[in-house]
């Protein structure tokens, strides 16, 4: 659409990524510390009248075809539920998907399929449970497993499953993670850690790339690259052992997918972000919460996704990482 959100690059963003809470019930290593961040207070995160009516906005005055909830943790919002509902109602209908650790989906992977979640994410990154607590300083593996299946028994289609390989801790578990996905029809893609950490504690040589990750499961596995068009997505696919079962590669750091960045995101604060890696935030709470109207708020979108960077920039000298970690801006 002509009144859409195109940047200066010429590229549109028709999917909206909303972190719905900064808060997490684990503590991934490679993610916060263990004793969690400064979390935003309530009062300052969207409500769920201030997500149906930005996202009403972003439908039917923006372009924006995909909707997809993060956060934190999104399954903390107690009214999840309702936000998938409302977002259901919209016309044209988005799509609409969920990217979770799986901490409690085994109780409202149902709720969450009739509400009109249509796909799922689910974060696992190794079927060890002491590794599991190691990486995550939870015990709770089980639940991740038991919110897997009841995802799929819930119809959602596909369930997803991303996992990040941290070098010396889980990156002999590839091949294994890869049967675990194959036997129980969900799709596995192996993720390249980004600087996003709240520690900072980010370095390139630590990172297991996607030609390690390739390598690492052709030890095991037949890859082919998978026929489906790619589009947008930032995940490559590859056929295992002839097929139907697929494996993706998300190569954010070395094989990034900028020029092809479909993509615009919301914080729980009610920030606009461009890119993920974006040095700055367009304030959308504010002039909704005083007064303004669904145009001004439509226009103050597009500005900020005319800003957006062609690229996420981290082989550039000049690279910092955005002031906020990965949990507070929803992946
Ligand atoms: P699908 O639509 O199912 O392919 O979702 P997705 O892979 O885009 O989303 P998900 O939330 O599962 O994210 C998987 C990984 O991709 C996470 O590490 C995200 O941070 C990363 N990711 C998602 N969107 C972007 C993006 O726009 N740029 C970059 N560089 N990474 C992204
Ligand atoms: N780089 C890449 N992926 C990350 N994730 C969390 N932090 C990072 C990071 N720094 C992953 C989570 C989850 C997905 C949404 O993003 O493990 O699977
Ligand atoms: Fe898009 Fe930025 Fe992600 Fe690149 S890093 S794919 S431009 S959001």
């Amino acid at each position: 659409a002509a009144d859409g959100l195109i940047d200066r690059y010429g590229r549109t963003a028709t999917d909206l990524r909303v972190s719905l809470i900064d808060r997490c019930n684990l503590r991934c290593s490679y993610c916060m510390p263990a004793e969690g961040l400064d979390w935003l207070a309530k009062s300052s995160l969207l409500d769920t009248e201030e997500l149906r009516r930005l996202l009403r906005i972003a439908v039917e005055r923006l372009g924006v075809r995909d909707v997809r909830f993060t956060g934190g943790e999104p399954l903390l919002r107690k009214d999840l539920t309702a936000i998938v509902a409302n977002t259901a109602r919209l016309r044209p209908r988005p799509r609409i998907s969920l990217t979770t650790n799986g901490i409690g989906l085994r109780a409202r992977a149902v709720e969450l399929a009739e509400a009109g979640l249509d796909r799922i994410n689910v974060s696992l990154d190794t079927l060890r449970p002491d590794l599991f607590h190691t990486i995550t300083r939870r015990r709770r593996l089980d639940d991740v497993l038991a919110g897997l299946a009841a995802a799929s028994a819930a119809g959602l289609d596909p369930v997803k499953i991303n996992a990040v390989l941290l070098r010396g801790v889980n990156d002999d578990e590839a091949p294994d993670l890869l049967r675990f996905a194959l036997d129980g029809g969900y799709h596995l893609r192996f993720i390249e850690q980004m600087p996003l950490d709240a520690q900072h504690g980010w370095q390139r040589s630590e990172m297991i790339t996607a030609e390690e990750i390739l390598r690492l499961l052709q030890e095991r596995f037949t890859l082919t690259p998978h026929q489906a068009e790619r589009g947008s997505a930032p995940a490559e696919r590859w056929s295992v052992d002839g097929g139907p079962g697929t494996v993706g590669v998300i190569g954010s750091v070395t094989r990034p997918f900028c020029a092809a960045c479909d993509r615009t995101r919301l914080t729980a604060d009610g920030q606009l972000r461009s890119c993920l890696f974006s040095q700055t935030e367009t304030d959308l709470r504010g002039p909704l919460r005083s007064g303004a109207d669904d145009e001004e708020l439509a226009t103050i979108w597009r500005a900020a996704m005319w800003g957006k960077p062609a690229g996420h920039g981290i082989d550039d000298e000049s690279f910092t990482q955005p002031r906020r970690p990965m949990s507070a801006i929803g992946g």
